[in-house]
């Protein structure tokens, strides 16, 4: 079966948040299934710069305001997987954000250029862009790529099968309902059945309407969005939908996340020789300053710093976490009062709090080996792979039960705990009283190293692989692609 993914970001490439890191590995599973996998990506610098042996497939334009556009066929670095690159330097050959300028304004011609990116994808899916490779299905990742599908139903003879994948409902791309007519869409395509959304464009909504099927990284996140505290005003178009729209879960990546093989750490680990994980704490603690003490519970959070992650909830119960002797480690960047709020704390208690505000990779993983604790307190979260990431560190998470939280994490009941289930710790409300419940429960397990240990144990041994869930999505691409194409 012929797959063509169809996304902005993609690891080690460009990475805004845990889409890459799909990009990133799902193909190759897919690939090791038996699919004939290929990407296509707007040709943004960091990845039209470091896609290897491109070659020219064919040149078009002017279209949204590009002039030429190229469209190359190379391999990605490392993984070899080959990927369209869309190269139209007007739309996207500028620095830093895929979708923001420095200023943190949305780029002013997103519009063009994720119209752009979804028109190339379902001319390849046609066939006219490379008739050498004519995919039998296309797998759009977010509203970047939800365009795509809307042109791939209104092309009359396009038989290429459509899955669409909600990463995070929150992000509609919106635009003024004057803009429609530039897309050269059918106009009844411009009403409640199509791309309209309260009198605007929403390219989110053209995946969830005209997509054959509709994904989400998470069985309960699939479940959330048909709610109004969920849906973000899409519960309609979901509900709709029905049975058309499921959840498969997010992997990790084990050659990216592995403690035993993370070549950044000081010291490697694994379930059965733990040692190396209380040299990482160590170190870590050195590394930012804070009070060298290995009995001290460290806390751990790696985020982008939105209203999303749950952070306000987090700031309002830190004096608890300071008082009772726990430290806190946090890396992250985003909205600027979270980070002057986390700054601050820091400053006030530096043996016990320590901030870094940016994107580090590499520190992502020293952070996450040597704490003791993930924190993931998120308003919603679609799957989360940052506490998929602790799990197999032996991080216990530490999460609010919603979307891919509640299905990844088992909580630290008696229950749990007895039968060996236990792998973190969850609480409900979003609310500081109910996440410092689960923060003194924490430091009190904590206080037990062999409760602790057996925890560690059970959460490492955890198999959130990438095989998996690439199963389940050829299962649900063979559901729809034409019989006599499928693997
Ligand atoms: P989201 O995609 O909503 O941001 P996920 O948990 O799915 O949340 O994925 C977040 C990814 O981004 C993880 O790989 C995490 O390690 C990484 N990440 C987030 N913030 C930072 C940061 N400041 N530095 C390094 N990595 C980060
Ligand atoms: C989104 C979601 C996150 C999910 C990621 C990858 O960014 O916020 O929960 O893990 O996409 O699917």
């Amino acid at each position: 079966m012929k797959v063509l993914q169809v996304a902005t970001e993609i690891f080690p490439l460009l990475k805004t948040g845990g889409l890459a890191d799909v990009l990133g590995a799902l193909p190759q599973a897919l690939i090791a299934l038996g699919a004939d996998v290929r990407l296509v990506v707007p040709g943004l610098p960091a990845i039209a710069d470091a896609v290897e042996k491109q070659e020219l497939v064919c040149e078009f334009g002017p279209l949204f305001g590009a002039g030429r556009v190229m469209l190359r066929l190379g391999r990605m670095p490392r993984s070899r997987v080959p990927v369209y690159v869309v190269d139209a330097p007007y739309l996207y050959r500028r620095p830093g954000d895929p979708y923001r300028s420095a200023d943190g304004a949305e780029w002013s011609d997103n519009f063009h250029r994720f119209a752009m990116l979804g028109w190339v994808a379902a001319h390849l899916a046609a066939g006219e862009l490379d008739p050498r490779w004519v995919p039998d299905l296309m797998h759009a990742h977010d509203w970047h790529a939800g365009l795509a599908c809307a042109y791939v139903a209104a092309h009359p003879g396009n038989r290429c099968a459509t899955v669409f994948t909600v990463h995070n409902l929150a992000f509609q791309g919106l635009f003024p309902a004057e803009e429609f007519p530039a897309l050269g869409l059918p106009r009844k395509h411009m009403g409640p059945r199509g791309l309209e959304f309260h009198n605007q464009v929403s390219f989110l909504k053209a995946g969830l309407h005209f997509a054959q099927r509709v994904t989400t990284v998470s069985p309960s996140y699939a479940r959330e969005i048909a709610t109004p505290e969920f849906g973000c005003g899409m519960e309609g178009v979901i509900l709709e939908r029905g049975a058309d729209v499921s959840g498969i879960l997010n992997g990790v990546d084990p050659e990216v996340w592995n403690p035993l093989t993370d070549a950044g750490l000081v010291a490697n680990y694994s379930a059965k020789f733990l040692g190396g994980k209380t040299r990482c704490k160590v170190t870590l603690q050195a590394e930012l300053g804070l009070k060298p003490d290995p009995l001290a519970p460290m806390f751990g959070l790696v985020s982008r710093l939105t209203q999303q992650k749950g952070l306000d909830l987090l700031l309002a119960v830190l004096p608890d976490l300071v008082r009772s002797g726990a430290q806190l480690a946090l890396q992250g960047s985003g909205d600027t009062a979270l980070e002057a709020a986390f700054l601050a704390s820091a400053k006030e208690h530096p043996a016990q709090v320590a901030v870094r505000i940016g994107y580090d990779e590499t520190f992502a993983h020293r952070l996450v080996a040597g704490s003791d604790v993930m924190l993931v307190p998120s308003r919603f979260e679609p799957c989360g792979l940052t506490q998929l990431y602790a799990l197999r560190y032996g991080t216990l998470p530490l999460v609010r039960r919603v979307g891919g939280l509640a299905d990844t994490v088992v909580d630290a009941t008696d229950e749990a705990l007895r039968s060996d289930t236990a792998s973190g710790f969850c609480f409900d409300e979003a609310t500081p009283q109910a996440l410092k419940v689960a923060l003194l429960r924490a430091i009190e397990t904590f206080r037990h190293p062999t409760l602790w240990q057996q925890m560690m144990q059970h959460a490492m041994a955890q198999d959130f692989s990438w095989d998996g869930a690439a199963r389940s999505y050829l299962a649900l691409y063979a559901q729809i692609v034409q019989p006599g194409l499928r693997v």
